[in-house]
């Protein structure tokens, strides 16, 4: 029962023990006697755990406070039923109508954090990849959702992903404030406060002047493991713990990438944003290559023309599109293929098909891994969902090992450098320009064009999840 529709002459009158409640010497003794109080705040007798609001003796003005905290719950709840509604009525169009989610998907602060829980939470996110934790002792602070984690390999090799969250009183023990590496190497990680100390698979080692603690035993205090999994070289968490392992999410996901041998291969270029756009901006304007004859019409468009892309059949979890490149590129990928002079760019990966190297396959495993595959590289775009405004990403570039020891290595990271924080500029314009047009009242729903499929594709997931469900397997469907 809704709290605001419990009338105030519902409520007993005061007694003469709960009288001069704001005499702060009356409520002292009050909290004395009865030290605790339930989720209203409302005193409780010791052994109860609750008091239901008629049992209660405060003042009116304590209801009106639990009133109008329900009132507000009221109007959230009704907010965020209207606002999964017309996500859902939205998502359920043909992709021939199908038009932009409303504004408070992208703007509202309420709406974000019911879709972090339901959405991000729930999923799997990317984190790092195994080559940014090369060697034993290897660590990398990250936050996912603020939430503040560490990623490790221990001394035997293996991968962890920790809470920083101290379990002696609570602090973060990477936090920015602190004057230490919140990546790199070491053999423990020590809180900054009272200088308890971790293994890198989050054992307390050491913890000074506890020998008075009674009861204490050191192997129940350890930093909190966060569930994770390394799929195809990339480390993921999952938040909530639930979620279906990635083998099984992003099945056949891996065995179409398989070629490129991303566990293998290294992250060569780390690019830092911080974006003023929240995160479905940025995934949305990863996976649609319309805009190439956009804003990219004089990069892109001039070597994978908009209107030549395509988006595979769907997978629940994942999109695939296809950028395929102009004729005359695809004469010259030819020509090197059959023994002429090398293109410019890294050794090209061995083992892939004409197909594979003549186009750029585009990927979202949902909800937030940005990934892209070219004959001579991968990106990974690791973006950080921080509110409904705000984001950050990290763009990356990873090379195999073999470019990496050709002659050419150097001169195509300097090309490579340039490229990435280039388009991803154009890309950072429009994503700002977007949300700024977002957080006018004058926002429309907007049509969508074929060309952005993907677009509706994540509306389809993100109203699915919204529901605790997934889009249907269209690839299955198919084959059945
Ligand atoms: S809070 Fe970490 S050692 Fe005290
Ligand atoms: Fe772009």
């Amino acid at each position: 029962m809704s709290s605001a529709s419990i009338a105030s002459s519902d409520i007993p009158r005061a007694s003469t023990s709960f009288r001069n409640i704001r005499n702060p010497s009356t409520w002292q003794r009050i909290r004395l006697t009865i030290p605790a109080s339930d989720s209203s705040g409302h005193p409780v007798p010791p052994g109860r755990s609750r008091l239901n609001l008629k049992e209660c003796k405060m003042k009116e003005s304590c209801i009106h406070v639990v009133n109008a905290r329900g009132a507000a719950g009221d109007e959230r709840e009704a907010f965020l039923g209207e606002t999964i509604a017309d996500i859902a009525r939205t998502a359920s169009l043909p992709l021939q109508r199908s038009q932009t989610l409303p504004r408070e998907a992208y703007v509202d602060q309420r709406y974000f954090e019911h879709e972090a829980d339901k959405v991000l939470s729930s999923g799997w996110l990317c984190v790092a990849h195994v080559s940014q934790l090369k060697t034993p002792g290897s660590f990398a602070a990250v936050d996912v959702l603020n939430e503040p984690i560490v990623v490790t390999r221990d001394q035997a090799g293996a991968i962890h992903a920790l809470s920083r969250v101290c379990p002696h009183r609570g602090t973060d023990i990477l936090h920015e404030c602190f004057d230490v590496a919140r990546e790199g190497v070491t053999k423990r990680l020590v809180c900054p406060y009272h200088a308890w100390s971790f293994t890198l698979d989050g054992k307390l080692s050491a913890c000074p002047e506890m020998h008075e603690a009674e009861g204490f035993d050191k192997a129940d205090w350890k930093l909190a493991e966060i569930r994770s999994e390394v799929w195809q070289g990339f480390v993921f968490v999952n938040l909530d713990g639930k979620a279906p392992p990635l083998a099984e999410q992003y099945e056949p996901f891996a065995r179409i990438v398989a070629p490129w041998n991303t566990a293998d291969m290294e992250v060569v270029i780390e690019l830092d944003w911080t974006c003023d756009f929240n995160w479905k901006v940025l995934c949305e304007n990863w996976m649609e290559s319309y805009h190439h004859m956009g804003i990219h019409h004089d990069t892109l468009q001039l070597t994978m023309p908009a209107r030549t892309t395509w988006t595979d059949v769907s997978y629940p979890n994942f999109i695939r599109c296809h950028l395929p490149f102009r004729e005359e590129e695809i004469e010259r990928v030819k020509a090197e293929r059959a023994g002429g002079p090398r293109l410019p760019g890294f050794k090209p990966i061995e083992g892939l098909s004409l197909e594979q190297e003549t186009e750029w396959g585009l990927y979202l495993g949902m909800p937030t891994f940005m990934f892209l595959t070219m004959r001579d590289r991968v990106l990974w775009y690791r973006v950080e969902p921080i509110s409904a405004q705000r984001s950050r990403v990290k763009t990356m570039t990873l090379v195999s090992k073999e470019a990496m020891q050709d002659p050419g290595y150097e001169e195509a990271l300097v090309t490579e450098r340039k490229m990435l924080s280039d388009f991803h500029s154009q890309d950072m314009q429009v994503n700002t320009a977007v949300q700024r047009g977002m957080n006018s009242s004058r926002a429309v729903r907007g049509r969508l064009s074929h060309l952005e499929e993907p677009v509706w594709r994540i509306q389809r997931y993100i109203a699915a999840r919204l529901h605790d469900t997934y889009p249907p397997n269209e690839a299955q469907a198919r084959v059945a």
